[in-house]
């Protein structure tokens, strides 16, 4: 099977070799974590390969990205090669909330035709949330995606901003794939670690794994954090 990679080694495999080709996947964590770095690295992936790869980023404008992600390591010689695309949402691009409304905005963003794209990259869907302010229209544009994506053999990878406090939002219930970044507290501090909440066709880790942010981009690191503290422990049956 040909899996969307993100080329990072241990986190592909942890992923039963990376990402399924035509489906939604997901990246949530806070702000800072490294979602866009991590994001950065199945960008540069799929450009290695010589797929047609598009970023499509709500935050960043040309001069940052290249200042910020172009300076990675892993972008070496593949920088030029992802089609980035800076995004404003606007209402009246989004409405009506159509499946042709919506493949006609894609198609303007991509500069080609759906079926041409291989990758792409959704930093962040928390922005289109925000413009569309509404859970139900949100779940809609979300869907339409996720059919998209379907239907023209694209692999998506969205980015999603973790709440504070409140509900998580519902696009975890769409993707087949979900990276969650946290910063734990441990001893020492803190530490940043990553872990696999789903993944559709193939078991994985549960636990989560520690990262570092270098100049070279993600770098995961060996061994598994495992909660100190537990509610429940098991206790074979009495032998009575
Ligand atoms: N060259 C670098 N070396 C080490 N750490 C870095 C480097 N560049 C960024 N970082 C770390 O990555 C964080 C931002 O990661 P980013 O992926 O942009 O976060 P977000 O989850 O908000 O998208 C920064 O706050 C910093 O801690
Ligand atoms: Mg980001």
């Amino acid at each position: 099977m040909d899996y969307a990679k993100f080329g990072i080694l241990k986190l592909d495999e942890y992923l039963g070799g990376g990402l399924d080709r035509s489906s939604i996947n997901l990246i949530i964590g806070r702000s800072g974590i490294g979602k866009t770095v991590l994001a950065a690295h199945w960008a540069a992936e799929g450009a290695r390969n010589d797929e047609k790869v598009v970023y499509i980023s709500t935050t960043m404008n040309k001069f940052i990205c290249k200042s910020y992600l172009g300076r990675f390591g892993f972008m070496k010689d593949v920088f030029d090669k992802i089609n980035w695309k800076f995004v404003r949402w606007d209402p009246k691009f989004l409405m009506p909330l159509t499946k042709e409304k919506l493949l006609e905005g894609l198609e303007l963003i991509y500069g080609s035709k759906s079926k041409d794209v291989d990758r792409v990259i959704l930093d962040s869907c928390t922005d289109l949330e925000n413009t569309l302010a509404d859970v139900v229209l949100y779940r809609r544009a979300m869907s339409i995606l996720a059919d998209l994506a379907y239907e023209y053999g694209i692999t998506a990878l969205w980015i999603e901003e973790a709440p504070m406090k409140e509900e998580w939002s519902p696009t975890k219930n769409f993707a087949e794939a979900v990276l969650f970044l946290d910063l734990l507290r441990v001893p020492e501090g803190y530490t940043r670690a990553m872990r696999i909440l789903k993944k559709y066709r193939n078991s994985h880790p549960l636990e989560f794994f520690p990262y570092e942010i270098t100049n070279e981009g993600i770098v995961i690191k060996d061994g598994w954090f495992v909660r100190k503290d537990y509610e429940y422990e098991f206790k074979p049956s009495r032998q009575n």
